[in-house]
């Protein structure tokens, strides 16, 4: 499951009848390769941040700023449930931190869905990742909140992901690419 090209050991085709979730940290490119992604195999995308915002028609930092981030994760698993029970086969981009709570990764072992963990290294995460409006964790030290956050999560991560793809030195059409071998 570690090596990016590996294959799904289940014999079954994630193309077919079941959700491709994204997971991975901030930067490793999950929005860019779900809209990709979703393109390419005619499926709706459900993206957990611009869910969050369409749904309480405020952004993430107003949401972190007015009510902390614990009621931004609150929302964060709701959007997730929500996404994992529609009828037809989507594609999930999941937010960085979907992996926190131990719900989210219950329901993403539980629901009929193919988790691929978009794995970058940390440097090129530094290099990529810009401070952004959806992105109040990054506001001080990116770099040193980053190295944290993925020696926090690494771990979580792997724990639910079926297939993992490197997207280190990789364009998005690449990356989706591989996402597509690592599950077919
Ligand atoms: C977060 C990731 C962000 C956004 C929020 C918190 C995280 O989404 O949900 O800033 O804790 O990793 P992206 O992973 O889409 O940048």
């Amino acid at each position: 499951m570690t090596d990016p090209s590996a294959s799904a050991t289940d014999g079954r085709d994630c193309t077919d009848d079941r959700h491709v979730v994204l997971v991975g940290m901030m930067g490793a490119g999950k929005t860019s390769v779900g809209r990709a992604l979703a393109a390419q195999l005619g499926r709706p995308l459900f993206d957990s941040d611009e869910m969050i915002e369409e749904r309480t028609g405020r952004t993430v930092r107003e949401i972190w700023a007015a009510d902390g981030e614990s009621a931004f994760r609150t929302l964060e698993t709701e959007t997730l449930l929500d996404a994992l029970a529609a009828p037809e086969p989507s594609v999930i981009a999941a937010a960085g931190g979907i992996v926190l709570a131990e719900a989210n990764r219950r329901a993403l072992a539980e629901a009929d869905a193919y988790v691929v963990w978009l794995v970058a290294s940390v440097d090129v995460l530094v290099d990529r990742v810009r401070r952004g409006l959806h992105r109040p964790l990054l506001d001080d030290d990116p770099e040193g909140t980053l190295r944290r956050m993925y020696a926090e999560r690494e771990g979580l991560y792997q724990e639910v992901a079926d297939g993992v793809v490197s997207v280190d030195h990789r364009s998005v059409g690449e990356v989706t690419k591989a996402v597509l071998r690592c599950c077919a």
